[in-house]
């Protein structure tokens, strides 16, 4: 690209000077529409409960559900994602918690469904919340077994359709699940239902406040780096993404976020299909902790978001979404 002017006859503060010239020229907006709010749902009753390492973050009882889900809907945010905290008698080395259709996300789902039905709900698949020893696959022979847990996989994916799920969000990086939960979903006619698959996850080091929230840290003795990506590589990510769309992928997912908006941009420059990031736990906290102690002011966040959409995100799953959409609607 050829640079065009100099100064002094090209002045680029001109176009600085004022807030409302900015505003006008500016390229990258964040709006509620680009939000999507992460949701820690827990057993009991009348609960609204911290989590330590995400301040700011909590697990609700499903009957404490509504007051979140009013909170998004009166802030005009598109969709949610259900993720359960399950208590550890109900784990086991096959998460079959997972199956089970009176479990946390089943009836997270039909209460979105039934009180709140023109909010979007999304719900991981992966058998990490459920298993004993905080895998997202099944073990056979030492290793995270891929055709099992697909299986499984396709299985969970289908209750949750059958719960009234719009978005399915394979999260668990298997190779081929997500040609197996279209095929699944489209003999049983969820033609609706679409698939955001995880396609580009790495194994980071950024997870550690989500394991911690949805109660498989300390269950997880090793760690997950023969499924999820290598964080050296780029290249990689493209043959998942390309994998993943040919399988019936709907919208992809790059995961962590900031760290990783090369990887964005890449894919977005690539591929036509809707990209979505995630600003993880680790993300979330770093930054959240900052501006607690005044390191940080609240415009980083804004920034950290907008940054996401420059890169060439659609949306963002992120646990700023309502302190982010409040701001936004009282602007
Ligand atoms: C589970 C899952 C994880 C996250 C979303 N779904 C954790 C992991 O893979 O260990 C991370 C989200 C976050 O850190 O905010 N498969």
């Amino acid at each position: 690209m050829k640079i065009i002017g100099s100064y002094p006859k090209t002045r680029l503060r001109r176009l600085r000077k004022s807030k409302w010239l900015r505003n006008l020229i500016s390229e990258n907006n964040i709006s509620s529409n680009d939000l999507i709010l992460p949701i820690f749902i827990r057993e009991g009753k009348n609960k609204i409960e911290n989590i330590k390492s995400m301040p700011g973050v909590f697990r609700y009882t499903i009957d404490k559900l509504p007051t979140i889900l009013k909170l998004a809907r009166k802030y005009e945010i598109p969709m949610v994602a259900l993720f359960p905290y399950t208590p550890n008698q109900k784990k086991n080395n096959l998460g079959t918690e997972a199956l089970n259709p009176k479990n946390l996300i089943c009836r997270g789902i039909k209460l979105i469904k039934n009180r709140f039905p023109d909010l979007g709900v999304m719900c991981d698949v992966a058998l990490d919340p459920y298993t004993s020893h905080g895998h997202d696959g099944i073990i056979k022979n030492n290793k995270v077994d891929n055709d099992e847990t697909i299986k499984i996989l396709v299985k969970q994916a289908l209750l949750q359709a059958k719960m009234g799920c719009d978005v399915i969000a394979p999260s668990d990086m298997m190779d081929g699940r997500v040609g197996a939960i279209r095929k699944a979903l489209d003999k049983n006619k969820f033609y609706d239902v679409s698939i955001l698959s995880y396609a580009v996850k790495y194994a980071s080091n950024f997870y550690g406040p989500f394991r911690d929230a949805v109660g498989s840290k300390s269950k997880l003795k090793s760690d997950k780096k023969t499924y999820q990506m290598d964080y050296r590589n780029s290249s990689e990510s493209f043959r998942e993404v390309a994998l993943d769309i040919k399988e019936g992928a709907d919208m992809v997912m790059v995961k962590p976020g900031i760290i990783y908006l090369d990887i964005i941009n890449e894919i977005k420059n690539k591929f036509k299909i809707p990209i979505i990031a995630y600003q993880v736990s680790g993300e979330y906290s770093l930054i959240k902790n900052a501006i607690n102690k005044r390191i940080l002011n609240e415009e980083s966040i804004i920034e950290s978001l907008t940054s996401f959409k420059r890169a060439g995100a659609n949306a963002i799953v992120t646990y700023f979404a309502l302190e982010i959409a409040k701001k936004i609607k009282n602007y």
